[in-house]
């Protein structure tokens, strides 16, 4: 029997299967303290305030420098649009499997349906599944997201299309906001970073994850830092996400009216390191299938990512060397599966001081991936 993670049958199954038992070190704490992420309103800043702006602006620094999560209420995101984005979620992977894999992810393309099992690898499996599509904020493509829906899927998901573009364009105009913060933050133009990520070729990513009935064997996503720079996430009301922050777990608390942000790997060099790209997980549960949506702002591919002149001086050298998000990318999905150290490895491997050149740890499966960018 061909393996497939198919929900419907996985969530209430006590013997779960080997390959979604993770070893003892990394089995999932399942009520770790929550960590008290700053949640920062940003209807001052969002009005125009400059008062306000260079507040929230400081709050945004300290939470980054620290650990680089925070989140954000009063955001101006329709609670409506919310509200339909995780229910047509929901309507999506409650679906039979069959019906879901007529998006299947193929290999080597970066959107569609996932679970564990179409990959190839065999072990240390997320207990999710993910649907996954690119967002580009260039006016060529400016309904691609509903084109990919009613060209993969068919008239039926028009309207759920036309929905995630709608949302995707918010999530866009939202993260340029908070660039704007960033940049003050950090001392440099307030347009600097905005500016940057204007053109953005950025990704979507639906995760849902079923009721597991062995919930302390296996986690939903396994632990990594954000390859891609900024990252904004919706979680419905089930706990799950865990951040690691001074050597332990801690969790997050959902709250629907806000947005959990943070800053990931690119971003990290964008700031000459100095704001953090934090190790980060989620945990699954017997009882309630969890679901968040994902959006991974991301630049033009083509783009150098190459920190401001402010943040560079003698007491702060340089700490990664000039990339482009394409190579970073391809190093997560070809060579490297995303932890900790991804961007200090692949600084190492651009420059040329890794033995050989070669593959440095073993890649995931794309679709296993809860790492990083293997959008699975
Ligand atoms: C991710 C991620 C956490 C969550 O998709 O990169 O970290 O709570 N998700 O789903
Ligand atoms: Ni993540």
């Amino acid at each position: 029997m061909a393996l497939v993670f198919d929900s419907s049958l996985l969530r209430t199954e006590f013997n779960i299967p080997t390959q979604f038992i993770w070893p003892e070190e990394e089995k999932a704490g399942l009520d770790e303290k929550e960590l008290l992420v700053p949640v920062i309103d940003l209807s001052g800043f969002l009005s125009g305030d400059p008062v306000s702006a260079s507040e929230t602006a400081r709050f945004i620094g300290e939470a980054c420098e620290k650990h680089g999560f925070f989140q954000v209420i009063n955001h101006q995101i329709d609670s409506q649009l919310i509200s339909d984005v995780h229910n047509h979620l929901d309507a999506f992977f409650t679906m039979p499997l069959s019906e879901k894999q007529r998006v299947q992810r193929k290999p080597g393309e970066s959107s569609g349906y996932a679970s564990s099992f179409t990959g190839r690898f065999s072990s240390k499996l997320p207990w999710k599944e993910t649907l996954s599509f690119p967002y580009s904020s260039s006016p060529h493509f400016s309904n691609g997201v509903k084109d990919y829906f009613s060209i993969t899927m068919g008239d039926g998901f028009k309207q759920a299309g036309e929905v995630y573009q709608r949302y995707c364009e918010e999530m866009s105009r939202l993260s340029l906001k908070i660039m704007e913060l960033l940049g003050l933050s950090l001392g440099v133009e307030k347009t600097y970073f905005r500016d940057f990520f204007e053109g953005n070729d950025s990704i979507m990513r639906l995760n849902y994850y079923p009721p597991c009935q062995k919930p302390d064997l296996t986690l939903g996503t396994g632990p990594h830092c954000d390859p891609t720079s900024l990252t904004i996430l919706h979680q419905d009301l089930v706990n799950g996400l865990q951040v690691f922050v001074d050597g332990n777990w801690h969790s997050i608390r959902p709250q629907p009216e806000a947005f959990v942000v943070n800053i990931g790997d690119t971003f990290m060099a964008l700031s000459n390191g100095r704001y953090k790209s934090c190790l980060h997980r989620a945990v699954v549960n017997s009882v309630k299938p969890r679901k968040s949506l994902a959006f991974f702002l991301c630049p033009d591919k083509n783009k150098l990512v190459s920190p401001p002149n402010e943040l560079i001086d003698e007491e702060h050298p340089r700490k990664y060397p000039d990339f482009t998000w394409s190579s970073l990318l391809e190093f997560t999905q070809k060579h490297y599966r995303a932890d900790m150290k991804t961007l200090d490895v692949f600084s190492k491997w651009l420059l040329n001081e890794m033995p050989n050149n070669v593959p440095i740890n073993p890649p995931r499966s794309a679709i296993e991936n809860d790492i990083g960018l293997k959008l699975g």
